[in-house]
């Protein structure tokens, strides 16, 4: 007889299935009640990364000291490459693993402004994530240029008409996410970037929350610049190193506003002026965090063991079950999707929105699902393709509707106490 999706047999019949069920063992799980849908924060941590560090920090900094340099050195653009040909479909020597997200997004809106002279616009969109809109503001404003901010739908993500009715010919850049933050709505890189480049700018895609989860084309899609972070599903840990894209051709024309000797030519010849290496490197800053790239190589070394196509694969049956399950049994108590509905148009998390869901969220993690809350009234629930298991979904869904059946939330605070 077969299941009714809603039952728990068919989640466990789903498991049974999965391919990459296995993978679940190769991460640290201390608790093994807790239900993770948070991976779009921060990922889960592998157990090979634990030991690789553990070996790292005893063999090749305890024992090798200064000497160990010889290797860490090349290891922000080898770990790059890693990420380039498993993940994001870069070619050798463009991507490089440094700073943040943040600091890489103004090293290189700043090196492409520099870059086109005539042309002084920035453009962004209202729901792009917070530290890109401030970064693109702070560049604005120090630099006397014009940010053109265009509307987005919260929940649907950006409107290609919207998109054109900003591209004039006075825009040097455009700063997008590839999956919105809120809604986890997915742009469509290649018409976007081609609609960008007929009007004559540059494309820089932020892509946090697409990177170890959703396959990226960088090359393939013409992009001229990316940036993202490795602590979600690169699982690399807290404040683990980003990495920055620049397409070959554009590298040794950008030259990035932080000139630090990570970038310099003949960095140890000390010499008395800047003169940044014409690759990658130059988009490097200061000496790199060797543990945290460690963390970034292991993490993406096991993405790429299980596949990106086969992630995303199984990312997309988690989240249609997710929003499935959400249908039937949360509607009724007030719920409703706040992601796109189309598998091809949504990242992975799946956005509900709720007028309590601060309050929800809150006791949904004191039942043992961590997902998160979103300004103004959405709950995030991001599983880990990798590690995530059907019946996690079917469990922490049927943990909500209890919640939102005995309204036991409604005993909490409200979010205002949070804020006073
Ligand atoms: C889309 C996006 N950009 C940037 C960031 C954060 O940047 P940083 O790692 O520099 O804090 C996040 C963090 O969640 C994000 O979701």
């Amino acid at each position: 007889m077969s299941a009714l999706p809603t039952s728990r047999t068919y989640a466990e019949r789903l498991d049974a299935g999965d391919p990459l069920a296995s993978f679940r063992d190769r991460f640290v799980r201390s608790d093994e009640s807790l239900i993770y849908l948070d991976g779009n924060s921060l990922g889960p941590l592998p157990t090979a990364t634990a030991a690789r560090i553990a070996e790292v920090v005893a063999a090749e900094w305890g024992g090798g000291l200064v000497r160990s340099w010889e290797r860490w050195v090349c290891l922000p653009s080898e770990v790059g490459d890693l990420i380039g040909e498993h993940l994001t479909g870069a070619a050798p020597g463009q991507i490089l693993v440094c700073d943040s997200t943040t600091v890489n997004l103004f090293k290189l809106i700043n090196a492409a402004l520099d870059a086109q002279p005539g042309r002084s616009v920035l453009v962004t969109d209202d729901d792009n994530f917070p530290t890109d809109r401030y970064v693109l503001q702070g560049i604005a404003a120090q630099r006397g240029c014009e940010l053109r901010v265009i509307k987005t739908d919260l929940d649907r993500g950006l409107a290609e008409d919207t998109l054109l009715a900003a591209l004039a010919p006075d825009v040097a850049v455009v700063s997008l996410s590839h999956v919105a933050y809120r809604s986890g709505a997915l742009a469509d890189m290649a018409r976007i970037t081609s609609l960008v480049h007929a009007a004559g700018a540059l494309v820089l895609w932020d892509l946090c929350h697409s990177v170890g989860a959703v396959p990226v084309r960088l090359d393939e899609c013409g992009a001229d610049l990316a940036i993202g972070c490795t602590y979600k599903y690169l699982n690399a840990g807290p404040g683990a190193p980003a990495f920055l894209y620049v397409r070959a051709d554009l590298s040794g024309r950008l030259r990035q506003p932080i000139w630090g000797w990570f970038g310099q030519r003949d960095q140890f010849a000390m010499g008395p002026a800047y003169d940044p290496v014409p690759g990658i490197e130059r988009f490097a800053t200061g000496t790199p965090d060797i543990i945290g790239t460690v963390a970034v190589a292991e993490g993406s070394k096991l993405l790429a063991e299980a596949g990106i196509e086969r992630l995303r694969e199984k990312a997309i049956a988690l989240t249609s079950y997710l929003i499935h399950l959400a249908d039937e049994w949360l509607e009724p108590y007030g719920f409703t999707l706040a992601s796109p509905r189309a598998d091809a148009r949504r990242g992975n998390h799946v956005t509900l929105h709720h007028p309590d869901a601060w309050r929800m969220n809150r006791a949904l993690i004191s039942a043992g699902v961590i997902g998160d809350y979103r300004t103004p009234d959405r709950l995030r629930l991001g599983p880990v393709p990798i590690a995530t298991r059907f019946t996690d979904v079917w469990d922490a869904l049927d943990k909500l509707r209890q919640i939102a059946a005995d309204k036991s939330y409604e005993n909490l605070p409200t979010e205002l106490s949070r804020v006073t």
